[in-house]
């Protein structure tokens, strides 16, 4: 896709869709007043008409007008003017991309500048349309004998934003367009099967990213060599599966290379049956998304090379397929981890933890300055915040704020839970140090705690995405979720 400013009276571009704003009850935008007067009212027939109120969100196509020399132009509902913040803005770009998306159109243009959030500024805003649009017109077809037909998009124009220079927009088309692109990779690989996407596969992917960008390094840990670091929390989860378990190391070079690096570690189990503690049927095939936080982590990494941030960044990604099977590990086992603490595993479904602990030690080698580890840990965060919220753990306030506030710009929020020291005895067990499961209350909080006994001398913090991470029933699919809150975040690191 290509992205450009324009300006000019918007009337006069050349475009298949101009898009333009109407406020609720019908009032115009400045942009709507333009086309309108332009047209012979033609706008301002539709809306007398009762056909189009301007509700937050609504939209409506009108062909041929007479003197506008786009082909179609796209009504596009703002809402009430005085509550535009950056919400709603989301909710309405992401409206107009869709019903865009959806056209025989292959340009259009966004004559949106009035439509500004309060709270942010012309940047964003063009961020904000780039990121939709990607987003928007991606489209699942890899396992599908009958391909959908793609969406036929080819370049997207905005008009100048006052207030912003053109530097300025085009910068923001860039970003939102880089963390779009990176939103796909993430939906892809969450989406693609258990069967297809294996912990082999997401190593595969991860060789790829350094093939296309000079800046990646990657490097692939097998079971072996695991087993000789002493990942034995890691292995327990892969040992009843025929596919073998991979940790996966990717290496960002933005700076030079004594700057430290930010790293981020994600789970990435490519199925979860649950093991022993098998789970039971209903909607287990959306187990297949439990390498979503991997997804992130390997889709962040190519969204950060593409931006050429200036800071190292290393991704780790703990990948394994956690089956029962005659040599998979029984609850009572107690495994040893790579940080040398032993842990009884009471229950085999708690994998995320038992993978990822072994991965947080690994990782303490690139002496990060941060760590943010992502995963579809526990089915409480769903119960506690739905699909709205990511859940934010850290053993450090700031890092946390960072986060939220990340998140709150990015509009793909967290909101964060406690870690208070009285969970933590929670896990205690009579036969090893700790055990891998806290009982049937907190249990966000609980698995938290866990990982936390394995990062005590790190600034970490954990994201649990299994509510946000993607969306069940008709519009079943991952969503691409944190991409955009951390590539927010390590946009405003430094080297
Ligand atoms: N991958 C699941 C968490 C999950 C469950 C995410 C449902 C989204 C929807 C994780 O491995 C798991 O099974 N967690 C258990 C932990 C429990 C055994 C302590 C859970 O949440 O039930
Ligand atoms: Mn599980
Ligand atoms: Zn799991």
């Amino acid at each position: 896709m290509r992205y450009t400013v324009k300006s000019g009276a918007i009337e006069k571009i050349t475009t298949d869709c101009l898009v333009v704003g109407v406020w609720s009850k019908g009032v115009l935008s400045d942009e709507a007043k333009s086309i309108d007067a332009a047209s012979g009212k033609t706008i301002s027939k539709v809306i007398k008409a009762g056909d189009f109120t301007g509700n937050l969100g609504e939209t409506t196509l009108l062909y041929g007008m007479d003197g506008v020399s786009a082909r179609r132009i796209l009504l596009l509902g703002a809402g009430d003017k005085k509550k535009l913040d950056a919400l709603n803005v989301g909710k309405l770009v992401e409206a107009a991309a869709k019903a865009v998306s959806k056209l025989e159109a292959s340009s259009v243009h966004f004559a949106v500048s009035s439509l500004q959030a309060k709270d942010r500024d012309g940047a964003w805003l063009a961020s904000m349309l780039s990121r939709n649009v990607e987003d928007q017109c991606y489209r699942y077809s890899t396992t599908k004998s009958k391909k959908p037909k793609p969406a036929s998009l080819r370049s997207v124009s905005i008009s100048a934003i006052a207030g912003t220079g053109r530097k300025a927009l085009e910068a923001g088309l860039k970003y939102g367009q880089e963390v779009g692109k990176a939103i796909n990779t993430a939906k892809q690989l969450g989406n693609l099967p258990g069967n297809v996407c294996t912990p082999t596969f997401l190593a595969n992917e991860a060789q790829r990213l350094a093939t296309h960008h000079k800046s990646i390094t990657t490097q692939i840990l097998s079971e072996k060599q695991m087993s000789r670091l002493g990942m034995g929390s890691l292995l327990s989860v892969s040992a009843g599966s025929a596919q073998e378990a991979k940790l996966i190391v990717m290496q960002y070079k933005g700076a030079p290379n004594d700057s430290r690096p930010y790293a981020l570690v994600g789970k990435g189990i490519t199925f979860d049956t649950g093991g022993i503690s098998i789970k039971p049927g209903l909607a287990m095939d959306e187990m297949k998304f439990d390498m979503c936080g991997a997804a992130s982590v390997v889709a962040v990494m190519g969204g950060v090379a593409s931006l050429k941030l200036p800071i190292n960044v290393v991704g780790v990604v703990a990948a394994a397929e956690n089956m029962p099977g005659s040599k998979a590990t029984k609850p009572g086992d107690i495994v040893t981890s790579m940080s040398g603490k032993t842990i009884e595993i009471l229950n085999t479904d708690a994998e995320g933890r038992l993978v990822l602990c072994d991965a947080l030690t690994y990782v303490e080698r690139f002496k990060p300055r941060s760590v943010i580890d992502i995963a579809t840990l526990t089915g409480a965060a769903v119960a506690t915040f739905g699909s709205f919220a990511t859940a934010i753990l850290s053993n450090n306030d700031k890092l946390s704020e960072t986060l939220l506030e990340c998140g709150e710009h990015a509009l793909d929020r967290g909101w964060p839970l406690p870690m208070w020291d009285d969970y933590q005895s929670l896990l205690n067990s009579n036969f090893a140090d700790i055990a891998n499961i806290g009982g049937p209350k907190g249990g966000t909080i609980t698995a938290a705690c866990f990982l936390s006994r394995f990062t005590e001398k790190q600034k970490w913090a954990h994201l649990d995405i299994a509510g946000s991470a993607w969306n069940s029933g008709n519009s079943k699919g991952a969503t691409g979720r944190p991409v955009s809150m951390l590539m927010e975040y390590l946009k405003r690191q430094k080297a």
